[in-house]
């Protein structure tokens, strides 16, 4: 490997860096196997996404999805069954600068407590290849010159998590894999990393951050992967994410005839519908029940269920999560069956800042 200049972090933003890189991190049918035969655990199953620079993406998935096992192969700190992890087309190992190119802040950072911040930051400094100078650069970026010389030790777990992330932007690298990044953070401070991430998304940077709570970010990123049991489940914009939690209606009619005239007749957006010997059931979206209701009782179709549900972000992270079989975790969860199959399962194109 190059020893990299003493002055490397001057070089312009993104765009013109000196490690050329579109910033594209791709997950290719990435499988990932611990251990073998009965004990055998599948962290990690044909998982292929993409990940895009000047977006931030929420990498989501409840506890033990496989998103830690996912961003260490992106790593290169564990190999991959099969399936390949790169960030601009290189897997990690061929990167030739890898500081200079992925900044990766994994859960459970550990520092030498009895360091100060400074001087953490500096132990790391020459092995990225930057002058000691950058370790109050990257303090300062995330807040924390005024504890610079503070043992770490003593810092509180949001404060680590700033450390952690300071650590990363060391080498000020293109593409940023934060590992649960607001974890410990009180409001005020995943308000203020809330705007950093946007920032870095805003020089260009890809900003991939991973949460098993999407509320968590749900302000904060642009596109999501969601996965559970190591497989992907959804990967979209967040605003083609939200337009799948909108409201529902579950209609059934003993008159299946009357029924399918008068949903034909409403022009209603019909989500799914089965069929029971005369009856029918419909889920029918973007209608409230009393309208439903309304609509049956003027055209004298007899109905035996009217039920309104209106879908939130995190009910339809859950039941997009939850296990096969599971008894639905939200409430006013659509009957099983009931289908995501108009689920954007692609990035949609770029869109627009949001
Ligand atoms: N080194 C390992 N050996 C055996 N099993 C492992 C190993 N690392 C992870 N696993 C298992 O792989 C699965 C996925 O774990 P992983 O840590 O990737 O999940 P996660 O999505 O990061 O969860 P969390 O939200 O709790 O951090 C889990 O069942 C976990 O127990
Ligand atoms: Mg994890």
């Amino acid at each position: 490997m190059s020893q990299a200049p003493p002055t490397t972090h001057d070089r312009p933003p993104a765009g013109g860096r000196a490690d050329a890189t579109d910033g594209v991190v791709r997950v290719e049918h990435l499988t990932k196997t611990f251990g073998a035969g009965a004990g055998a655990v599948h962290a990690v199953e044909d998982l292929s996404f993409e990940v895009r620079p000047g977006r931030v993406t929420g990498f989501l998935g409840p506890n033990g999805a496989g998103k830690t096992t996912t961003l260490r192969m992106l790593l290169g700190l564990v190999a991959p069954t099969s399936g390949t992890a790169t960030v601009g087309g290189l897997r990690y190992d061929q990167l030739e600068r890898p500081a200079h190119v992925v900044g990766a802040a994994l859960e459970a950072a550990s520092f030498h407590p009895g360091r100060t911040a400074r001087d953490h930051l500096r132990v790391y400094a020459p092995q990225v290849g930057v002058p000691d100078s950058r370790a109050d650069e990257v303090l300062a970026l995330v807040g924390l010159s005024e504890v610079a010389k503070r043992r770490v030790g003593g810092f509180s777990l949001g404060m680590r998590q700033r450390l952690a992330l300071a650590t990363t932007l060391l080498g000020d690298p293109p593409v940023l894999l934060l590992d649960e990044p607001a974890n410990g953070l009180d409001p005020e401070g995943i308000a203020w990393l809330r705007g950093f991430l946007r920032a870095l998304a805003r020089e260009g940077r890809t900003v991939l951050v991973s949460s098993h709570v999407l509320s968590e970010v749900e302000q904060t990123v642009d596109d999501v992967v969601i996965i559970a049991r190591g497989r992907l489940v959804h990967a979209s914009s967040l605003p083609d994410l939200a337009r799948l939690a909108r409201s529902r209606v579950s209609v059934v009619s003993p008159d299946g005839t009357a029924l399918d005239a008068l949903v034909a007749a409403q022009g209603w957006t019909v989500g799914s519908t089965s069929r029971d010997g005369d009856a029918t059931a419909y889920e029918l979206l973007d209608v409230a029940a009393p309208q439903v209701g309304a609509a049956a009782f003027a055209g004298r179709v007899e109905l035996h269920r009217l039920t309104g549900h209106d879908v939130g972000l995190e009910d339809l992270f859950l039941q997009l999560t939850a296990a096969p079989g599971d008894a639905s975790p939200a409430q006013d969860a659509p009957p099983a069956g009931a289908s995501y199959g108009d689920a954007p399962t692609t990035h949609a194109p770029q869109g627009g800042e949001r």
